[in-house]
């Protein structure tokens, strides 16, 4: 197959392959009918769940997490896209082999290529593998699991030494992934986007209307690119808006010292602040639980400035009664660029 060109994108396909993913019906069977639809794919929507992997990739290296090698299997991996940005990100040398598994022969076989293209000295194979997986890779299959697929993904995780899990930033997306969070908690360290590893804040009855969610940048540049822009415009797609829900866990009793686990007393902002005249409120997430905190201007008025400019810092840690901060201590950002 010749190499894509945003001259030779199909259209056909990648209009049916968008209302096949709005329609996100579970167990709707393979979509994907060649390995032409899986490179239109790849492409162009598969970069756009690529920015959100970089987003979450930087902030686990940020936050001092690293892999503890072995095997990466690609659970559900369509193009590959997910896997080959965890390998990116933490360098190929760290993994010993790249698994692909979906139920789609094309995702697969594409999938395969790519990677091998991509890191070609690493070893690749193709279906779910044998024995202990180092990292399981999850990236926007939820909503598209039956029964029987979500039993074939729960095989998987059970011999997962760590999962790394992202899935759009829905309300129901975000709310699947918090069931799993808590059903996989009392064998798996959180390493994130918690900063604590008590019962997910979520699930009270007060904060029903809330999901967990976070916004990934597209890379610098792209709205300058008229390629990106005009492929937006087609597509009916915001260039800009990358909602994103994640999980990141790691087995309990694999490393004695976890790397990654924040100190005590951070919370993690979750979606963006609401600013006002003079204070913001920010849905922030720490062990006590999730609460919309007040910050006034005057009490950390470069942190409002930032939040007020859509820049908002990922990390706080102050004092706060559960309605607002007498005191921010430290606020911290992830800045995302990982990949060239
Ligand atoms: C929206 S695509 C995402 C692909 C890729 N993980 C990514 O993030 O770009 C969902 C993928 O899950 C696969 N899938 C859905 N149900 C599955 C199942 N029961 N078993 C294996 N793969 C499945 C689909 O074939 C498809 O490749």
């Amino acid at each position: 197959m010749k190499p894509l060109t945003w001259e030779t994108l199909n259209w056909t396909v990648l209009d049916r392959l968008r209302e096949t993913f709005l329609a996100a019906e579970p167990g709707a069977g393979v979509y994907w009918t060649s390995l032409e639809d899986v490179a239109n794919y790849d492409f162009t929507y598969a970069q756009r769940i690529g920015w959100k992997w970089d987003a979450v990739l930087n902030e686990l290296k940020r936050r001092g997490w690293r892999p503890s090698g072995g095997v990466v299997l690609d659970w559900g991996c369509g193009s590959g896209i997910a896997s080959r940005c965890v390998l990116h990100a933490f360098g190929v040398d760290k993994f010993t082999g790249l698994n692909v598994a979906d139920h789609s022969g094309h995702a697969v076989q594409f999938a395969a290529r790519a990677a091998q293209a991509a890191f070609p000295n690493l070893p690749v194979s193709t279906g779910l593998g044998e024995g202990r997986i180092g990292t399981l890779v999850i990236s926007h299959v939820l909503n598209e699991l039956d029964e029987s697929g979500g039993r074939a993904l729960r095989e998987a995780i059970d011999r997962a030494d760590s999962i790394l899990w992202v899935e759009p930033g829905t309300y129901a997306d975000s709310r699947s992934l918090i069931r799993m969070r808590e059903a996989l908690r009392p064998d798996f360290h959180v390493i994130a986007p918690c900063t604590h590893q008590a019962a997910c804040g979520m699930m009270i009855p007060e904060n029903e209307r809330h999901w967990c969610h976070h916004f990934a940048e597209p890379p610098s540049g792209i709205m300058a690119d008229s390629d990106w822009v005009r492929f937006a415009q087609r597509a009916g797609i915001d260039l800009r808006s990358l909602p994103y829900s994640f999980v990141a866990l790691e087995r309990r009793g694999v490393r004695a010292d976890v790397p990654g686990l924040p100190d005590a007393g951070w919370a993690r902002v979750i979606g963006e602040p609401r600013v006002y005249k003079g204070y913001a409120r920010a849905l922030c997430c720490d062990a006590a639980g999730v609460c919309e905190l007040e910050l006034q201007k005057r009490d950390a008025p470069d942190v409002f400035k930032a939040m007020k400019h859509g820049d908002s810092p990922q990390f706080l840690r102050g004092e706060h009664d559960g309605k607002r901060f007498s005191a921010l201590h430290e606020a911290r950002q992830i800045t995302v660029d990982l990949r060239d």
